[in-house]
């Protein structure tokens, strides 16, 4: 499959205004993606939680204009005027333009709220960029009638990706696949698709407890840091294990061997960091508290032969990860002995959720 399907025949219907609203899901990824190259095409097949209650709720009122030569648009978040986030969104409208031509024929006000605090350290580039592209798939099957659910999943992630490249994992859920993969029928580098095979019931309504060790802003963007890994002394190395990790962690969604998963989602984590710290600038987003909730975890998962374990993205919170039927102990030791850990006591109970929904 090329990029080429992707860029819309001739308008079949024509439409003056309307307005669309979509939720659409953060993720958690299991399989870290760490490096890419041009156009955000992955260095590494990643797979990922898709999250619940931790999504962005976007709405976009299209009007047609009299002239289409720029794009132009309005950005609320909360309710208020946002001239500051517009950049990162004009880039973006400016990326998938080839493939959404229609976006200069129309005014576009967009409205977007988060259900977690926006200053939580958990990043709503994933959730916030796949809700737009949610959107613009709504006003494409208006124009082209003829579009396939499963082309509108597709797309929506293939633009989703061109802003940030997990992003292409907040469409589907629960399990999300992004970057070709031998292993995994259907993967791809362009758009994620659905983990293709049945998962073990112990991975059924997993639970994710966001501990928010540091709620400020990333020291590093995702784009300085993936850049990092050219040049990397450890990058092709990295770049093998992911992808090896991904097949080794394909068979044990499906046989449900969990000391396997604790085992391989931990090192995944861990590793994602070993890059940050061995690349050059180097950094560490880890804080004392971070490392202090993973020593409790360890010590909780010895005495209690439970199967928590915990996984990071880039940053110094935590996500605590845990089967359904531990939930009441797990979220009492949360309660109990981590959550004092966590900035101001809070942490965000999540579980796997199953992608967008239009409201
Ligand atoms: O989508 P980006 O460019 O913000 O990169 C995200 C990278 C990680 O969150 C660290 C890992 C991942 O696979 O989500």
């Amino acid at each position: 499959m090329s990029a080429a399907q992707f860029i819309p025949k001739k308008n079949t219907n024509s439409v003056e205004k309307v307005s669309f609203k979509w939720q659409t899901p953060s993720n958690i990824a299991l399989v870290k993606y760490w490096g890419k190259s041009n156009p955000q095409i992955p260095k590494n097949a990643s797979i990922s939680f898709t999250l619940k209650n931790c999504h962005t709720i976007t709405t976009i009122e299209f009007s047609k204009k009299e002239t289409s030569t720029d794009v132009e648009f309005d950005l609320f978040f909360e309710g208020k005027k946002k001239e500051e986030f517009k950049p990162k969104i004009a880039e973006f409208f400016k990326r998938v333009a080839e493939y959404c031509p229609y976006i200069f024929d129309y005014r576009m006000t967009i409205h977007s709220e988060n259900s977690f605090p926006h200053s939580s350290g958990i990043a709503s580039s994933a959730s916030g960029l796949s809700a737009i592209a949610m959107c613009l798939m709504s006003l494409e099957n208006v124009l082209n009638s003829d579009l396939t659910q499963e082309f509108i999943s597709k797309k929506a992630s293939f633009l989703a990706r061109l802003g940030s490249g997990s992003a292409s994992r907040s469409v589907e859920g629960p399990l999300v696949v992004w970057g070709n993969h031998p292993k995994i029928e259907g993967s791809s580098d362009l758009f994620g698709v659905q983990f293709p095979y049945k998962v073990h019931s112990v991975f059924e309504n997993y639970q994710d407890a966001i501990l928010l060790v540091d709620k400020g802003e990333k020291q590093v963007s995702s784009t300085v840091g993936h850049n990092l890994m050219q040049n990397h002394p450890y990058a092709e190395n990295r770049f093998v294990q992911a992808n090896d990790n991904l097949a080794k962690l394909s068979k044990i969604l499906q046989n449900g061997d969990i000391k396997a998963f604790v085992n391989l989602v931990e090192s995944e984590a861990l590793t994602l960091h070993a890059m940050m710290m061995t690349s050059n600038p180097y950094f560490i987003l880890m804080k004392p508290n971070t490392l202090e909730i993973i020593n409790k975890i360890w010590e909780y998962r010895e005495e209690n032969n439970s199967n928590i374990c915990f996984t990071l993205d880039a940053g110094a919170n935590v996500h605590v990860l845990y089967p359904e039927k531990e939930k009441e102990k797990v979220n009492q030791f949360i309660d109990n002995q981590l959550s004092k850990y966590c900035q101001k006591n809070h942490y965000i109970c999540d579980t796997v959720g199953f992608g967008a929904k239009k409201l």
